[in-house]
């Protein structure tokens, strides 16, 4: 890491860092921000926040969420915050799963899970972050109407992922052909694992779903 993240690190990321407190108090999203927010959008592992970063910009009256455990992606995306003098970006440096416990319901109109960890053998196949636990708290965090955008390059990873989303019946896949999914939304920046995948000619899966009742 280098010298001027690790000031941010220490500087920047504690006044935009999310702590739970440890007891059952759920966490109030629209206060965490310093001016009143519309919505408030989450992205899981956001990586070096390329994502997330656009996404702030381009939506500067939504409140966002980043999870992301990798120390030098939390270093990068807060170099961006600093540069761009965000100020609608809370990050949450653990395990997604735990914040996903803490939040209350129906408070996140949209989530972003990109490019995922795949975790492609079978006996690993306990750790992928979506499952039916994860997306079970994601029914209870969104409402009706709410987004569920995901990407993923790796072709076990695709099929289950739309086994797991549409088999819970929370959440309606809004593909009407195959170039729903092969192609982006224009408001869906690309990512540093994106730009991977394609240098290495992997097929890109894009999945939009929207909660259902
Ligand atoms: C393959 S990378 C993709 C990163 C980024 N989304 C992109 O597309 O470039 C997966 C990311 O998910 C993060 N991750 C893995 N498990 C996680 C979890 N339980 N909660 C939050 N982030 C997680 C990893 O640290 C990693 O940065």
């Amino acid at each position: 890491m280098k010298g001027h993240q690790r000031v941010l690190i220490d500087e920047l990321l504690p006044s935009i860092e999310i702590l739970l407190s440890g007891d059952a108090t759920p966490l109030n999203p629209d206060k965490m921000f310093p001016a009143a927010i519309s919505q408030t959008w989450l992205e899981i592992g956001f990586g070096s926040g390329e994502h997330l970063i656009k996404q702030a910009v381009n939506n500067p009256l939504v409140g966002f969420i980043g999870c992301e455990p990798y120390i030098n992606g939390v270093a990068r995306t807060l170099t961006s915050i600093s540069r761009l003098g965000l100020r609608n970006v809370r990050i949450f440096r653990d395990d997604a799963r735990i914040l996903l416990q803490a939040l209350p319901d129906q408070s996140i109109a949209r989530t972003f899970i990109l490019f995922p960890d795949p975790w492609p053998k079978t006996r690993h196949y306990k750790r992928r972050i979506i499952g039916p636990k994860t997306i079970s708290t994601l029914c209870r965090l969104m409402p009706k109407g709410a987004e569920l955008r995901i990407a993923t390059d790796d072709p076990s990873y695709k099929e289950w992922i739309l086994v797991h989303i549409l088999s819970c019946n929370g959440f309606k896949w809004r593909a009407r052909r195959p170039q729903d999914w092969q192609v982006k939304l224009a408001d869906w920046p690309e990512t540093r694992y994106e730009m991977k995948a394609n240098a290495a000619g992997r097929q890109c899966s894009f999945f939009l779903f929207s909660r259902e009742a």
